[in-house]
């Protein structure tokens, strides 16, 4: 008999329902390196490191989104700016910070952003579970937060999330950041709740738990997921989880700018007969006029768009929002997964091109 065990077998919906204990888990591992952090760097004239200009985060796929977030939930004393790419930017000085995150600590790109990030002297700390990465940054006394293994990358968001908002409350670009890893944790909790007595199959009807409710609306179509502000990070989450949990194509934009384009892209979306669905991601910072765009967009692409679901967070702290609407689209992704009867976890594409560049 085929039950949920037997395909999600690496239990990625169970993954899901950790976030909270990991979002707390990553802060306190982030306690590890805070005095290697004050003592590196230069003291400010009350407390702590002096501020730096900019606060660069270099991370790919699972490892990246945590930036984004930092960016979305997180009222900024420095600007954060994620790097994804082989590339530091030309303009990284001694004034800025590098903190490298690669959960595997393999990541190609990462660990070229950290060459190049030392030989300017300017990285900060890594977070990572061990691989190259950390045993470069042992090797120069470079402060290394430690995460637990044996996860998928994009599974352990909470637990990069919390120790990256650690290291940058240690380098001064965040304030509070107890405080706001717990509106986080508790803006996961509000959806893991809804969610908890999924048993051994998928269940019918009403007594579907409300993300297996949605993934069926969405199942068969090409989702699209637009934010605005602090959701468009979390809607380019909801695609990420939807391409590698659910192995499907996936689209985010955010408002206003895709009024400015892909709104005249949906004319002839249609066109060979795909099929789209429409996910909106509405939170308390979502402004009067982005409210009223939505709502026009809505009508202008109805005769081209199946399913149209707005998520409305119900949390109103910003990291409470963030990452609410971040687990509704965890589950979603992976109830896409199951309802095709595929394992979530294993993401043998990237395996193999990760493979392959290797041999070359
Ligand atoms: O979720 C995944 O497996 C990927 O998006 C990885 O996070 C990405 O390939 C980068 O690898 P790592 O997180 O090990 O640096």
């Amino acid at each position: 008999m085929t039950t949920l065990a037997t395909v999600d077998r690496s239990d990625m919906l169970g993954a899901i329902a950790t976030l909270p204990s990991q979002l707390r888990d990553g802060l306190v591992r982030s306690e590890d390196v805070r005095v290697d952090i004050e003592n590196s760097w230069p003291a400010d004239s009350h407390a702590g490191v002096a501020r730096p200009r900019t606060l660069v985060v270099c991370g790919m796929g699972g490892s990246g989104v945590g930036a984004d977030l930092l960016v979305a939930a997180f009222q900024l004393r420095s600007p954060v700016v994620p790097v994804k790419g082989y590339d530091l930017p030309e303009w990284v000085s001694d004034e800025d910070r590098v903190v490298c995150v690669s959960y595997s600590g393999e990541t190609s790109e990462t660990l070229s952003c950290m060459r190049a990030a030392m030989e300017r002297s300017v990285v900060a700390a890594v977070i990572t579970t061990g691989g190259k990465l950390a045993s470069i940054a042992t090797a120069q006394d470079i402060p290394v937060v430690t995460l637990p293994g044996g996860m998928q990358p994009r599974a352990a968001v909470g637990v990069l999330f919390g120790a990256l908002a650690g290291v940058a409350e240690a380098l001064n670009v965040v304030d509070h950041a107890g405080e706001v890893v717990e509106e986080a944790a508790r803006g996961a909790e509000s959806v893991i709740e809804q969610h908890g007595t999924t048993g051994d199959a998928l269940a019918e009807g009403d007594d579907a738990p409300p993300a297996l409710r949605f993934a069926r609306e969405l199942d068969g179509t090409v989702v699209c997921v637009y934010g605005s502000g602090p959701t468009a990070a979390v809607a380019w989450r909801w695609k990420a989880q939807i391409n590698e949990n659910g192995k499907l194509p996936a689209f985010a934009n955010a408002y206003p700018e895709l009024n400015h384009n892909e709104l005249v892209g949906w004319e002839r979306a249609t066109t060979g007969g795909t099929r789209w669905s429409l996910i909106e991601l509405v939170s308390a910072d979502t402004s009067s006029p982005v409210r009223a765009r939505m709502d026009i967009t809505r009508e202008l692409i109805a005769s081209e768009v199946g399913a149209t679901l707005r998520i409305e967070a119900v949390n109103t702290s910003r990291a409470g929002s963030v990452f609410e609407l971040l687990t509704w689209g965890d589950y979603v992704s992976v109830y896409l997964a199951l309802l095709a009867g595929i394992d979530p976890s294993p993401v043998e594409r990237i395996r193999s091109l990760k493979d392959q560049l290797a041999g070359r």
